[in-house]
């Protein structure tokens, strides 16, 4: 149980919010305080609803003058425990909803910008995009939920990172607020400025420690009018990863690679009733192309170099837009809703050099073997990065040593797209030397002198809640 806000504190926050948007009783809280993956959950004092960038500012001015801590939270959909209250806290706790900052600006046609609140959701952000005939370049399950200050926040990653980069790579502008209610950044989205360190940068990935992000101005895309998606399915990982440098090279369109290997594609394949179009395969890998051209015969081209023994590749089907195109995609964009379906995971989220993929797949298996648990791999091949989901995992902790500590070692990180949160901060030590991590510390210290900002995130010495 959290401490009550000091009634001081609460009537401030009353007098700025109203008591609609101050929650303090257990049923209306009880929705913020666990997350996605109800792996981690702990109580707060309240949850605070701003609407407003100006609500914001003196929100956290009050939480300043108070002491309290604040847990900035967007759609919730994070999958490291960043986004909900510590399992163990002193003194008083908020949960900041930014859900209300819904505010989505005239799509600029003639910068391809568009200027959103931080509560908006991915797919309101592409919505809106569209209806203007252009695109958003960053896309991933989570879209109905996620939110543009949350993207930000973890440096969102999904599946057109090949193509456009990660969020950080959309953020042209930025509105944010400092723990003193000091209102920082810029709009204007000038895609060329060179004043010292970019502030977007500066809080991509930041995982709410540093400010609460408000606003941003956001970079869009073309919108193609012809997309197709093949799902290749192959004798080994290693050939998987052969094929990744021949698509790339060859199609100018390649929109994403994603990859599923044999767990995952009988986990979702189980969850969604049906059988992948293909023969079954050691991999899989779902390669979509965009273009205002069609680029299937450039699809076609590329895929007939691989075919066959030579290749690696077993089996491929092959489809345009429509039902069939978005029942293939399916099969991977439901994999995370089928693992949550099938028991409370213990993720891992890692990255390395796309040629040490096949290697640490095993030490992943591995580590299932050895310390208890159901190995449930997939990813976003063309950046090295697989999700290693471990269902009923008995020692996550020992998983994890094993794990990232290989991981490392093979040049790589312990979070590529998720974040940090509470779930990987005692690894932090494993990617980040001492004197990276003081100067991380003075950052933060600088921005947030008296620690308030989303405390125990991004930690080196986190309690985890495994
Ligand atoms: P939250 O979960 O609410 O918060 C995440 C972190 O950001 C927390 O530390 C929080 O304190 C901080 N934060 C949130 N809003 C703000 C703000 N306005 N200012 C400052 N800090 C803030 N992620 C990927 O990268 N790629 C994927 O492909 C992907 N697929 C997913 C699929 C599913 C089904 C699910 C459930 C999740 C997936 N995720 C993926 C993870 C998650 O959706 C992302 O991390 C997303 O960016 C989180 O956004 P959110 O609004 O839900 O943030
Ligand atoms: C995905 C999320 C889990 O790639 O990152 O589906
Ligand atoms: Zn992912």
């Amino acid at each position: 149980m959290q401490p009550d806000l000091s009634s001081g504190s609460y009537t401030d926050l009353l007098a700025v919010l109203g008591p609609d948007d101050v929650l303090v009783d257990q049923d209306l809280r009880a929705g913020y305080e666990v997350d996605w993956t109800r792996r981690y959950t702990g109580t707060c004092s309240a949850v605070l609803r701003p609407r407003t960038t100006a609500q914001v500012a003196e929100v956290l001015r009050i939480c300043a003058t108070h002491q309290v801590a604040v847990i900035p939270q967007g759609g919730n959909t994070g999958l490291v425990g960043g986004s909900v209250p510590r399992a163990h806290s002193h003194g008083p706790v908020v949960v900041l909803s930014t859900r209300g900052l819904s505010d989505l600006g005239p799509v600029d046609s003639d910068a391809m910008q568009v200027t959103v609140g931080a509560g908006v959701t991915l797919a309101a952000w592409r919505n809106a995009a569209r209806a203007a005939g252009v695109d958003a370049p960053l896309d991933f399950a989570a879209r109905d939920s996620a939110t543009i200050g949350g993207a930000i926040a973890t440096n969102a990653g999904g599946s057109r990172v090949v193509r456009y980069g990660t969020m950080r790579s959309q953020v042209v502008g930025i509105e944010a607020v400092t723990i003193t209610g000091e209102i920082v950044g810029s709009l204007a989205g000038l895609p060329k400025e060179t004043v010292g360190p970019h502030l977007p940068s500066v809080l991509a990935g930041s995982e709410g420690t540093l400010a609460v992000i408000t606003r941003a101005r956001l970079r869009l895309v073309p919108r193609f009018s012809h997309t197709i998606t093949a799902l290749v399915s192959l004798d080994s990982l290693a050939a998987a990863v052969q094929m990744l440098g021949r698509v790339r090279a060859g199609l100018g369109s390649l929109d994403s690679v994603e990859l599923i290997l044999p767990g995952a594609m009988e986990l979702v394949s189980a969850h969604l009733g049906r059988r992948p179009p293909v023969a079954k395969g050691s991999a899989y890998v779902m390669i979509e192309c965009a273009d205002h051209v069609d680029p299937t015969d450039d699809l076609l081209a590329v895929l007939s170099t691989l075919d066959g023994p030579e290749g690696g590749v077993v089996d491929t089907a092959v489809t345009t837009e429509g039902p069939s195109r978005d029942q293939l995609m399916e099969f991977r964009d439901r994999i995370t809703e089928a693992i949550n379906a099938a028991g409370v995971p213990y993720k891992l989220d890692v990255a390395v050099p796309v040629a040490g993929l096949p290697a640490l797949v095993e030490i992943a298996e591995q580590a299932a073997v050895t310390y208890g648990g159901r190995l449930i791999p997939f990813g976003h091949l063309a950046e090295g990065n697989l999700h290693l989901n471990y269902l009923e995992a008995g020692d996550p902790a020992a998983i994890a040593e094993l794990v990232l500590t290989a991981v490392a070692a093979a040049g790589g990180t312990i979070s590529a797209e998720h974040g940090v949160g509470v779930a990987k901060g005692p690894w932090l030590r494993l990617v980040r030397s001492s004197a990276e991590l003081a100067v991380m510390a003075a950052m933060r210290s600088a921005w947030d002198p008296t620690g308030l900002l989303n405390p125990g995130v991004l930690s080196p010495v986190s309690s985890v809640a495994d």
